[in-house]
């Protein structure tokens, strides 16, 4: 329980709204989370993982209606239909609580209704928030508890007149009397991911997947706190931030934001293949940034915990994940080993000859289908990562020198292109582009513009966080901002194979990163910005075809001028709040590339 009055008075309204059989607090202690993973094992909605492979690990499968975001279905529902902007799905916030709490009323019956504290960031730091999730999943529950830190410590700093954000989960299953409960419950036909960012609230209903129902990870620590940071002057961003050492011990920070399913918590903790060089974690999926007093962006991890995509995690491709994941985690949606492990698509070299599906069906390599869903999870401690940074809990958080933008792009994008200027790096951010991934529910691989990975996630007018952006860097000085570049590991070559290796070989990207920062490393001024300098991107030991390389940091005029047209298209979606400032930044990649075009 909380000595907050205002805390105790919205338990209890939720509460009799929602009629849940008990209200529990949540205090965060192990055995308490504990306790629940037996629950979940009891109520079959999870089993236990072999305990000599994965020492108290679990593992859930939910249902194939529940296995993503839902953005169709996610709203802003601030006063005005403006303020949510063309890219988000907006309702009257009013017309909106009247249809939710017509959904709510009794939403719990039959079902335990948790009280999750928890605080994004450090306990304590100027820079963490704190919110309080209600939930009727055990699932939620546990894993909170990885993603954030959770509890009555959390109790503590909030105090008796503490501000939180108030977020309501219901998988909109209510029990009757004597009704089995389902190993997943939930909304296959309703589902609402609501956000009212005037008031700060969250109202989620219908799905228990991921960013759908961990409310405290993309609702509060992107679109609720990213219209918080426009008013308080700081930044909530879809990044990950890592810290790298050069082999003379010089270390820098890096943040870079990809849409979901890009490569984040791939980069975040990468082993380079360059000798010498250290890579270190802070975080894999969002930053929030703020300046410090000596005018530079400082960025904390408001998670505690990583929300890792399983296929494609192996030994070879991510090693510290396989060793994060090691313990203690949640799989979701994997396939398992008659040993009683977890495995997902290149997991292993070879598959295992025999497996159970993540939909329970018997599997057998050359069975035609997947045997993990593409979205599959892992759910770990951050502190469990062997490169994590021994600064990650820094409250001040740590100095971003450089921050990186990046999308798949099979096409056009070249694989790393340093920004002119602050105005022109988030031009690049504004007309990020990527192939549509598993993580959200709809089409995969269908190129739309994301920007700053941002689509699916900004609280606020796309147009404004733009204006928000262009702000931070007049009011900076220049040379204390970060440096930014835009990266793109997925070119393809006309046999539809990636032309760039990467995972660790993105170190020589990096470096590059680095020594641009450093000013050490030379650049070719180009019409879209500055690439490398032949003989500065460190390609030591790396077999590769020359053309590939050529093609790899080709400036594609043609490519460019092409989607010119498209890039008009879609900055007219933002209307009269497009800043000029990009409008600007579009003229002059116009011209440039015309120049390009008539010098060739
Ligand atoms: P979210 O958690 O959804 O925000 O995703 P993320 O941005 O953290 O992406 P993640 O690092 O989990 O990578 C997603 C997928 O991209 C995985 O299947 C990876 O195998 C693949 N991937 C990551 N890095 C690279 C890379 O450098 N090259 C290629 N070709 N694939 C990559
Ligand atoms: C993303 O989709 O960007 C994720 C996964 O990080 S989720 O938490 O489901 O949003
Ligand atoms: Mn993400």
């Amino acid at each position: 329980m909380s000595d907050n009055k205002k805390l105790q008075e919205w338990v209890k309204e939720v509460a009799a709204m929602c009629q849940p059989e008990r209200v529990m607090w949540c205090d965060g202690s192990d055995a308490e989370y504990e306790s629940i993973l037996h629950l979940m094992v009891q109520a079959g909605t999870a089993q236990w993982l072999d305990d000599k492979k994965r020492p108290n690990s679990i593992f859930v499968r939910s249902s194939p209606a529940d296995v993503a975001r839902v953005e169709e279905f996610t709203f802003i529902c601030s006063r005005s239909r403006d303020d949510a902007g063309p890219t988000n799905n907006w309702r009257e916030p009013e017309e909106m609580k009247a249809a939710l709490k017509g959904l709510f009323t009794g939403c719990m019956k039959g079902r335990t209704m948790y009280v999750i504290p928890y605080s994004m960031g450090p306990i304590g730091s100027h820079i963490s928030k704190i919110g309080v999730e209600i939930s009727d999943s055990p699932y939620v529950v546990a894993n909170m508890r990885i993603m954030s830190r959770v509890g009555t410590r959390v109790l503590d700093v909030l105090g008796p007149d503490g501000e939180f954000v108030r977020g309501i989960h219901s998988v909109g299953a209510p029990l009757a009397d004597n009704q089995a409960d389902s190993p997943w419950p939930c909304n296959e036909k309703t589902k609402y991911i609501s956000h009212f960012p005037e008031t700060r609230e969250i109202w989620s209903y219908g799905s228990g997947y991921g960013g759908n129902a961990l409310l405290g990870k993309k609702c509060h620590a992107l679109r609720i706190a990213s219209v918080q940071a426009r008013d308080e002057g700081w930044m909530a961003e879809h990044m990950l931030i890592l810290g790298i050492t050069n082999p003379k011990g010089k270390k820098i920070y890096v943040a870079a934001a990809f849409p979901s399913a890009c490569g984040k918590t791939n980069l975040a903790m990468l082993t380079p293949t360059l000798p010498g060089w250290k890579v270190e974690t802070v975080g894999d999926d969002i930053a929030w940034m703020k300046f410090n007093a000596d005018g530079r962006l400082h960025a904390i991890n408001p998670e505690y915990g990583f929300f890792g995509v399983a296929p494609g995690t192996s030994v070879k491709s991510n090693p510290n994940a396989m060793l994060t994941i090691q313990k203690n985690s949640i799989f979701t949606n994997c396939a398992i080993t008659p040993e009683g492990d977890v495995w997902w698509e290149e997991m292993t070299d070879t598959a295992p000859p025999a497996l159970t599906d993540w939909l329970r069906r018997p599997w057998a390599p050359g069975a035609g289908r997947k045997a993990a869903h593409p979205n599959a999870r892992f759910t770990t401690p951050a502190s469990q990562c062997p490169v994590i940074a021994p600064e990650w809990e820094d409250p001040n958080g740590v100095p971003i020198s450089a921050i990186l933008f990046g999308g798949r792009r099979a096409t056009v994008v070249p694989l790393v292109n340093q920004a002119l200027s602050w105005q022109h790096g988030t031009f690049l951010g504004s007309v990020m582009s990527s192939e549509t991934t598993a993580a959200a529910a709809g089409a995969v691989g269908a190129l739309r513009y994301d920007p700053f990975a941002m689509l699916p996630f900004c609280g606020y007018h796309m147009g404004d966080y733009f204006a928000h952006w262009l702000k931070i860097g007049s009011q900076s000085d220049a040379s204390r901002l970060p440096g930014i570049f835009y990266v793109n590991w997925f070119r393809k070559n006309a046999d539809g194979k990636f032309l760039w290796p990467g995972y660790g070989e993105n170190s020589r990207v990096l470096k590059w990163v680095f020594e641009r920062i450093e000013g050490t490393a030379g650049a070719v001024e180009t019409a879209i910005g500055n690439l490398p300098a032949p003989g500065s991107l460190d390609l030591t030991g790396l077999d590769m075809p020359e053309k590939d390389l050529a093609e790899l940091l080709r400036v594609d005029v043609e490519g460019w001028t092409r989607e010119l047209p498209l890039l008009k298209k879609h900055f007219e979606k933002f209307g009269t709040r497009l800043p000029k400032g990009l409008l600007e930044e579009l003229s002059a990649l116009e011209a440039r590339l015309a120049g390009e075009k008539v010098g060739a």
